[in-house]
């Protein structure tokens, strides 16, 4: 659980100036640039591409990414993985007992049909202690809507039996602003959680919602979906790295296409298409039911079979 001390003035090749460029930019840190393609750095830094090319190299060098690693140390850390309850059974069954660390979990679906709702629910139970469900940390939240309600989380906390105050003390919440901001959000996160590892409630879950809202507003018709597409890429690997070096889970929420006049709107599609189906571990495609039961779709599980789980909203938060 290593911090990366190197600072992206440290590679060669990036003065001050490009530093800051690339950070507006959004490469915010040694791992964003190590995964980014050469062109995109001649594009935001402004350099030639033989420099473009040395720099990306010695972040990946410096940030130790994209080697291999034995089979057994894969098994060490898997065994490691936590589950964290939803507050449904059925949903918790659907998923082999919870939501698991060390992956990413995209709820997707329509206005309304509980993403934020559930965003609430974990963020309070991930406080409980594992014999009951939880993982006993704190939590993270990138909140992009605006949508964050205390009171929401002090009336689920009461649901399970947490004092609100307590509760509300253990939620660290940042607004987003636009997409850059929202790539920086996660390396304040793992600021934060460096500085809590050894507390008692270390960060054990991060949430963005919603993951595709800036991403969606700010890059508009389909020339730049490419760009789009890849700097959602690039984020979502920092999320998941996240979650690995924190044994943390990630939730993300994600809307569909809207508009099912348009010839490429599937109103059943989760917004960033397959680059997101790739990296979120685990989908779930929420739907609304009769009053306020929702009905819970798990997609293209690497482990898990295909299945559907129906849970409902209640003012304590959600139960099966
Ligand atoms: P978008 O962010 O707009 O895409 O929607 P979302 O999927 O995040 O929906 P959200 O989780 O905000 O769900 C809102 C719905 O949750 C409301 O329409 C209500 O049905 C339900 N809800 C919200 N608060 C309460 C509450 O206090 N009690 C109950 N019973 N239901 C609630
Ligand atoms: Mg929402």
């Amino acid at each position: 659980m290593e911090k990366n001390e190197v600072r992206l003035e440290d590679l060669p090749g990036i003065g001050p100036a490009t530093a800051e460029k690339l950070m507006e930019a959004g490469y915010s840190s040694i791992e964003a640039i190590a995964v980014a393609s050469p062109a995109d750095l001649v594009a935001t830094a402004e350099v030639g591409d033989a420099t473009a090319a040395k720099i990306i190299q010695a972040a990946r060098e410096a940030a130790d990414i994209g080697g291999f690693e034995s089979g057994d140390k894969v098994f060490e850390r898997r065994k490691l993985v936590g589950k964290l309850t939803t507050g449904s059974k059925a949903l918790d069954e659907l998923l082999n007992g919870g939501i698991e660390t060390q992956s990413i979990t995209e709820f997707y679906g329509e206005f309304g049909c509980g993403k934020t709702q559930i965003a609430h629910q974990l963020a309070v139970n991930v406080q409980l202690p594992e014999s009951e469900g939880g993982l006993n940390g704190s939590a993270a939240i990138i909140d992009t809507e605006n949508t964050f309600r205390p009171e929401r989380i002090a009336q689920m906390a009461k649901g399970v039996g947490l004092d609100p105050e307590e509760a509300l003390k253990n939620i660290h919440v940042a607004r987003a602003y636009n997409s850059n901001h929202q790539i920086l959000l996660v390396e304040k996160v793992s600021e934060l959680a460096n500085n809590l590892i050894n507390s008692e409630k270390p960060i054990r879950l991060l949430i963005i919602d919603s993951l595709t809202a800036h991403f969606r507003a700010e890059y508009v018709g389909r020339g730049t979906l490419a760009d789009r597409q890849q700097k959602l890429n690039k984020h979502l690997h920092e999320v998941l790295r996240f979650a690995d070096l924190n044994n943390a889970v990630a939730m993300v929420t994600n809307q569909v296409q809207a508009k099912p006049d348009a010839f490429f709107g599937d109103p059943t599609k989760p917004i960033g298409g397959h680059v997101l189906g790739h990296t979120a571990t685990f989908r779930l495609y929420l739907r609304k039911s009769k009053g306020d039961k929702r009905i819970a779709r798990l997609l293209d599980s690497p482990h898990l079979p295909d299945g559907e789980a129906v849970i409902t909203v209640t003012t304590e938060g959600i139960r099966d």
